[in-house]
């Protein structure tokens, strides 16, 4: 049992033990982590790219911070923070920034980091495997922290939401860019459509599994609402919690301060 009670967590559709699920999530990630990024390309026709980068230009990385890409997979987000942190840099001079990769699958953080043979460009990029409910962190040493696409992946939302609280500073920005529930009925009703019929179906061709795609389409309609997830957002001790609606709801993203 988990230290708020709870005994499950969804996967999917199914619920199951809450000491479970990580193990389940992970051999997902092990399964799609070589054609991950070609598989977001496909599944959103590319808006994916521009969801992070709205993501990245609200977190608008500093000189000199230090900024926390949890569950940061293959580092898309982390990239675009370096690059726009880079620009910051050269335009106001200070010191570079950082930004660290946490996450839990090392498949992930390998595919990642094989992306770019020469690491030495990229020096704003750290990359650690760990777990997003228990943080490698000291408390109170982030500048920033985004998790995109990977909070519903994790066994406690709550247990995550604290983690980041806990590493982030005083005046710390918390983003969270998720697959969310469109509110009007006939875009719900077409992206049903698509994410059922379509989906797994891709998965199964490009990746041959069909399973992990439909983990996917269902974990995102067993997540909480916008309206829902900003509420836990508050409860973990945010301030200043909104969110902003992408493509009509497919996605959001939140974002809370440290007040
Ligand atoms: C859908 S991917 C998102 C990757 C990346 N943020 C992106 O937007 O491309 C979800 C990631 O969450 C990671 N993950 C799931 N549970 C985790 C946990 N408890 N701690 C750290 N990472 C976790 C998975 O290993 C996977 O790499």
């Amino acid at each position: 049992m988990s230290e708020t009670g709870e005994k499950t967590a969804t996967f999917g559709y199914r619920d199951v033990d809450v000491a479970e699920k990580p193990q389940l999530v992970r051999e997902v990630f092990d399964r799609v982590a070589r054609r991950y990024d070609l598989m977001n390309d496909l599944m959103s026709g590319g808006v994916h790219r521009l969801w992070k980068d709205a993501a990245c230009a609200k977190l608008n990385p500093r000189p000199g911070e230090f900024i926390v890409d949890c569950a940061g997979g293959t580092g898309d987000i982390a990239r675009r923070l370096a690059k726009l942190a880079r620009g910051a840099q050269a335009r106001r001079g200070g010191a570079s920034a950082q930004v660290m990769v946490i996450d839990y699958n090392a498949e992930m953080i390998a595919a990642g980091r094989q992306r770019n043979p020469h690491p030495e460009r990229e020096p704003e990029l750290l990359w650690s495997v760990g777990d997003a409910l228990a943080l490698p962190l000291p408390d109170a040493t982030a500048d920033a922290y985004i998790i995109a696409f990977g909070i519903r992946n994790v066994a406690r939302v709550e247990g995550a939401l604290a983690e980041a609280r806990r590493v982030l500073k005083p005046g710390g920005r918390f983003l969270c860019l998720e697959f969310s529930q469109p509110p009007s009925a006939p875009i719900r009703k077409l992206y049903d459509a698509f994410s059922f019929n379509v989906i797994p179906a891709i998965g199964e061709r490009v990746a041959d599994d069909r399973a992990s795609y439909q983990y996917l389409v269902e974990s995102i309609r067993r997540f909480p609402t916008q309206e829902r997830f900003a509420t836990m957002i508050r409860e973990a001790g945010f301030g200043r919690v909104g969110y902003t609606n992408f493509s009509g709801g497919v996605a959001a993203l939140h974002h809370g301060w440290v007040v």
